[in-house]
């Protein structure tokens, strides 16, 4: 995995989206995939900033979210569609036949998750899928102990990310307890993989994640056998990595071809 650690979330934010601008520009019907959550808040604030002012075109590009929570309508404030589209799809042309994320509603999720998967297919495959990390390691909502083969399906959240989602939510209580979430293996299909992370509480987990061993106790850790998966991290959620000083020179000696901001 490439470790790319930077002093702020904002200059990990720009990293992010020059990659997946660099993507829309040399492919322009890319397929992406999309995460919620903080974390790539900023990245989608700078992509939302390169439309308005480079001219960045998203009317060839298709999205694939991770996940949605059961039960929630589209128009819930907490749902993942409304999170979309107030952080990006209604600042960006994305064509909105070209727009995919669970619904939460379906009324035969097995169905609806088998869909979401074809669907997938169909577009060619996800070319860059962007990922947040769980305080416990979950990526899109595949919690600890999740099959690392597995596909878009239902699953039942923990109390630990139920008690983190609260924050959006009036009371912890209505935080729901299902969700549809795309699987490990669908994740791993993806061309390219972007896992970022910000602040000190992300710092163990990360850890974990990129130099421990591979388990399903720390999903984000199959990341490690992904051919061409980059881990982004501001400093505080850098501070466990073991290697972090070889990670710092290896990118402040990244060859010119190699950048994603200079030079290209
Ligand atoms: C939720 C989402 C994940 C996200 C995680 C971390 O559980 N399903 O995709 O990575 O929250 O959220 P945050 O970025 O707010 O820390």
């Amino acid at each position: 995995m490439e470790i790319i650690i930077q002093p702020t979330p904002e200059a990990v934010s720009l990293i992010a989206a020059n990659i997946i601008a660099n993507l829309v520009r040399d492919k322009p019907d890319c397929v992406l995939g999309l995460a919620t959550g903080n974390t790539p808040i900023l990245m989608y604030r700078e992509l939302v900033r390169m439309h308005r002012e480079a001219g960045l075109d998203f009317s060839r590009v298709t999205t694939f979210n991770l996940d949605e929570y059961v039960g929630l309508s589209p128009k819930h404030p907490q749902s993942y569609h409304a999170f979309m589209h107030e952080h990006l799809f209604q600042h960006l042309n994305v064509p909105r036949q070209n727009i995919h994320i669970p619904n939460g509603l379906a009324a035969d999720i097995a169905a609806e998750c088998a869909q979401f998967e074809l669907a997938i297919r169909g577009a060619g495959g996800i070319d860059l899928q962007v990922l947040g990390i769980g305080t416990d390691g979950h990526i899109g909502f595949n919690e600890r102990s999740s099959s690392l083969a597995s596909r878009t399906r239902i699953k039942t959240l923990t109390e630990q990310t139920r008690h983190d989602n609260a924050r959006y939510f009036g009371r912890p209580e209505d935080v729901p307890m299902h969700v549809i979430t795309m699987g490990v293996g669908t994740i791993m299909e993806a061309r390219q993989v972007l896992l970022l992370a910000f602040g000190e509480n992300k710092a163990q987990v990360m850890a974990a994640a990129v130099e421990g061993p591979i388990s399903a106790m720390n999903p984000a850790s199959i990341l490690q056998m992904h051919p061409v998966a980059k881990a982004l991290l501001d400093e505080p959620a850098a501070a466990q990595l073991t290697l972090g000083d070889y990670y710092r020179w290896v990118y402040a000696h990244k060859p010119d071809w190699q950048q994603f901001v200079r030079g290209r």
